[in-house]
């Protein structure tokens, strides 16, 4: 017998009662659907809505079903359809016809978006502590490498040197936006719902700031219709979880690109990669592979909820109950490669000589030879164009900028003098940008004071 079967003639049709059914994955939801049925009859009681001997037998009750769903007791049905009429049905085997007085006032529409508040409010939190972990590990790799060289890009053509603690951090800034991002959405997730009904609000004398104080939220939805319609907070969600797989992924590129031969920057540690079936040589680093993979599905679940939205009018409609899947597998997703990440970060071996000797054969120090010669009183434009001759002579004759000897230099500028050597060598380019941000190692210390900073905060 259906909790909503009185108006019905018929059975439902077995494969209708399969399309609708959500158990399979609202199940997921199990533990808030009880949190938020313990605050609900606790407030019927308080509220005198229900004799109080009714509401303690409910409580009591909805304790045992937690117990039974989380020992693996319980079964869940799909001819219960969701998990909100699964633990109601749970509930009557416990206590019997009583436990039909716990939906007094309440609507599946206004529950299952107070579930997914509260689902959504642990695993934002749990999201900020995981990219706290990833930024720590950044900020810790930063610290080892205040003075580690290599070539920075652009177009991935060498561009110009900088430290490695410096690209580190730049790593960290970006996760603290992603942090900030969720925690002030954070204030949008945490208001309640419940008390909406199916769309206009209840008949009955609920005190909904009690509920409210009982589940810790910040506010209350101030319009039933919204209340119950609204999934904007989903959306946000899968909108911040897109840039943070956006972020891991660009991270990940690089880390796939350091790892080779060609680059030769780092190795993760043989605890991270995998082999390969066929080539006994491979060391193949599949995390960061797939960590940039996975970025397609993240991205897919926001498209797939703000396509779902968009054409439903108020309030609730049944497309909404697809608004699920896509959240928990975009927070599972994200979760999973935030895991790894950390420690993944920790233990890379950072090749220091290797990204010196990339630095040491390029064109990487051409701006500082041009901002040389600038200084000696040509016109940057005139800099430029000298400095190009230059590099394309060092081309026609297999040579780096440091190869070339003084009477070289001066056969295209009289200017130059010997001091440029100090001046092109990599760890003056480097520390000679002491701009606010830059890459000098006095400004990355000013950096990592910075980072933290932040990372105590968090
Ligand atoms: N399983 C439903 C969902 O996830 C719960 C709300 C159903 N409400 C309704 N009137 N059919 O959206």
């Amino acid at each position: 017998m259906k909790l909503w079967g009185g108006r019905f003639t018929k059975p439902t049709n077995q494969l209708v009662e399969t399309y609708t059914a959500s158990i399979q994955f609202d199940k997921k939801l199990a533990t808030y659907d009880i949190q938020g049925s313990l605050a609900h009859v606790k407030m019927l009681k308080a509220c005198e809505i229900i004799p109080a001997q009714d509401a303690d037998r409910i409580a009591n009750g909805l304790k045992l079903v937690a117990d039974r769903i989380d020992n693996g007791e319980a079964v869940l049905l799909e001819e219960h359809e969701d998990i909100h009429m699964n633990v109601e049905k749970l509930l009557m085997d416990e206590i019997g016809p009583v436990a039909g007085k716990l939906h007094t006032g309440r609507s599946r529409n206004d529950q299952v978006a107070l579930d997914m508040r509260l689902y959504l409010r642990d695993t934002v939190m749990e999201i900020i502590q995981l990219l706290t972990n990833v930024q720590t590990s950044l900020y810790q790799q930063a610290q080892n490498n205040q003075d580690t060289i290599l070539p920075g890009y652009t177009h991935l053509q060498r561009a110009q040197p900088v430290l490695f603690a410096h690209h580190m951090l730049a790593y960290v800034f970006m996760f603290q936006r992603d942090v900030e991002r969720l925690q002030d959405s954070f204030k949008r997730i945490n208001k309640l719902p419940l008390g909406a009904g199916a769309l206009a609000g209840t008949t009955f004398p609920i005190d909904r700031e009690y509920v409210q104080k009982q589940l810790d939220f910040d506010g209350i939805c101030e319009n039933s219709l919204d209340a119950v319609s609204d999934r904007d907070f989903v959306v946000e969600f899968l909108s911040h979880a897109s840039m943070i797989a956006m972020h891991l992924s660009r991270m990940s590129e690089e880390l796939v690109q350091w790892s080779s031969a060609e680059f030769d920057f780092i190795e993760l540690d043989d605890a991270f990669c995998t082999g390969s079936s066929m080539m006994p040589q491979k060391k193949n680093p599949d995390v960061p592979e797939l960590v940039r993979g996975k970025t397609g599905r993240v991205y897919g679940h926001l498209s797939g909820m703000l396509t779902m939205l968009k054409g439903l009018p108020l309030a609730y409609n049944k497309d909404m109950q697809e608004d699920k899947e896509g959240m928990f597998d975009a927070a599972e997703t994200l979760k999973g490669a935030l895991e790894l990440f950390a420690p993944m970060i920790e233990t890379m071996h950072v090749k220091k000589e290797s990204m010196y000797q990339a630095v040491r054969q390029d064109y990487s120090n051409a701006t500082d030879l041009a901002d040389y010669l600038t200084n000696k009183g040509m016109t940057f434009r005139q800099s430029h164009e000298t400095v190009g001759s230059i590099v394309l002579y060092c081309i026609q004759h297999d040579k780096y900028l440091l190869d070339l000897s003084l009477e070289e230099f001066q056969s295209f500028s009289y200017v130059i003098d010997s001091d440029i050597f100090e001046v092109l060598d990599p760890e003056t380019v480097v520390n000679t940008r002491r701009s606010t941000g830059g890459t000098a190692k006095v400004s990355v210390q000013e950096q990592l004071e910075k980072a933290a900073g932040i990372l105590k905060e968090n």
